[in-house]
């Protein structure tokens, strides 16, 4: 069913900006037992954010967000890091089964979706290319309108820029992006900017520093974008000239946040408050020659930490193949590795907005 057509069973986002539980599904027992337990929590969050109608909804792109989407999100993904912090998790999800479906490789975010939906009491059916008619010649909508049969919510990756989007169109069921190509990876900017707000307390005023493939890395497209929510921000784009945020990003950036792009890192890192650094994404170069042009030349090392502010952060949504050094892992600025964790506890969120009525 398109995204943007409205229907029954899927809906848009709603674009309220009311972050109080005003809303007639909100419940008074929710608002009683606030803090009471980490589930009631969970809860009391879920049905504050109900004007924002997303129950049955999917999570395509970033542009479907405000900042109050955003807060949603931030607020959940509290609560689940608590809830599993005193108790590992709850029932929310009991009944419910996800699919995740890879066409591409994936460590954490296959992983941290499959053990967000465990740890909610739900169930996982993991699907990837092997082994699937896909090797039959199946199109991806056939195959994804047969796994939602049998489940309740989708996760799909995909290699295609577009591909998830397109396929929502055929769907009932809630899809989540998981990375379509280079587009978007709106999912991963999710767990980002929880990481930034948790880390920093406040994403308003920040200068964000992307590093590395900006050309290729989707989850810079998509965090870019996400910050333009927010105020005041500035973002520098540090990367080889052959490996540039595409045009169409710095567009969509115009008037919402300052930019600048560099080739040197060295001109930024002082001014610095987070530093995104993504690899060089081999699998999308159309030759190895153009690979191992522009592969090896940034790496963050203890003598880049020393020029950085004490209270800048580094992040990488991983894997990383060279441009972080393991001497600098020890450092408490690298936050790479709850960056990891906050993407368990985003995607619980993700699931349970999705699937728990308000
Ligand atoms: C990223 C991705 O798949 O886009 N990884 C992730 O989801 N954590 C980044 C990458 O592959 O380089």
């Amino acid at each position: 069913m398109s995204f943007l057509v409205s229907s029954i069973k899927k809906r848009k986002l709603g674009s309220s900006s009311s972050s109080s539980s005003s809303s007639s599904s909100s419940s008074p027992d929710a608002k009683k037992t606030k803090g009471s337990s980490p589930v009631d929590a969970v809860r009391s969050t879920i049905t504050n954010a109900a004007p924002r109608k997303w129950h049955g909804t999917s999570v395509l792109g970033v542009d479907q967000f405000t900042k109050t989407h955003l807060e949603d999100v931030f607020a959940l993904a509290e609560n689940m890091k608590q809830l599993v912090a005193v108790q590992g998790g709850c029932d929310l999800l009991k009944g419910k089964v996800l699919g995740n479906v890879f066409y591409e490789n994936s460590t954490r975010t296959r992983a941290s979706f499959e053990t967000a939906a465990y740890r909610l009491g739900g169930n996982v059916l993991n699907i990837s290319t092997t082994g699937t008619s896909v090797k039959k010649g199946e199109t991806l909508q056939d195959t994804l309108r047969c796994i939602e049969c049998y489940t309740d919510v989708l996760v799909l990756r995909h290699p295609e820029n577009g591909s998830v989007v397109r396929v929502d169109e055929y769907l009932k069921k809630p899809l989540l992006n998981a990375g379509d190509g280079t587009r978007e990876h709106p999912t991963q900017a999710l767990l980002d900017g929880f990481t930034i707000m948790s880390e920093h307390g406040f994403i308003d005023g920040l200068t964000v520093t992307m590093l590395g493939d900006l050309k290729h890395g989707r989850t810079v497209h998509s965090l870019s974008k996400l910050l333009c929510n927010f105020s005041n921000v500035t973002l520098r784009f540090v990367s080889p000239d052959a490996l540039q945020m595409p045009a169409k990003i710095l567009t969509a950036l115009q008037g919402k946040v300052t930019f600048s792009q560099h080739a040197d890192i060295n001109e930024v890192i002082g001014e610095t408050d987070v530093l995104y650094v993504t690899r060089v994404q081999k699998e999308r170069f159309a030759t190895l020659e153009e690979y191992d042009a522009v592969q090896g030349t940034f790496v963050v090392d203890r003598t880049l930490m020393q020029k950085a502010k004490d209270n800048m952060i580094v992040m990488h949504p991983l894997p990383r193949v060279g441009e972080i050094l393991e001497e600098v892992d020890n450092d408490p600025r690298c936050v790479y590795f709850s960056q990891m964790a906050n993407g368990m506890y985003t995607r619980m969120a993700l699931l349970a907005l999705a699937l728990v009525k308000p």
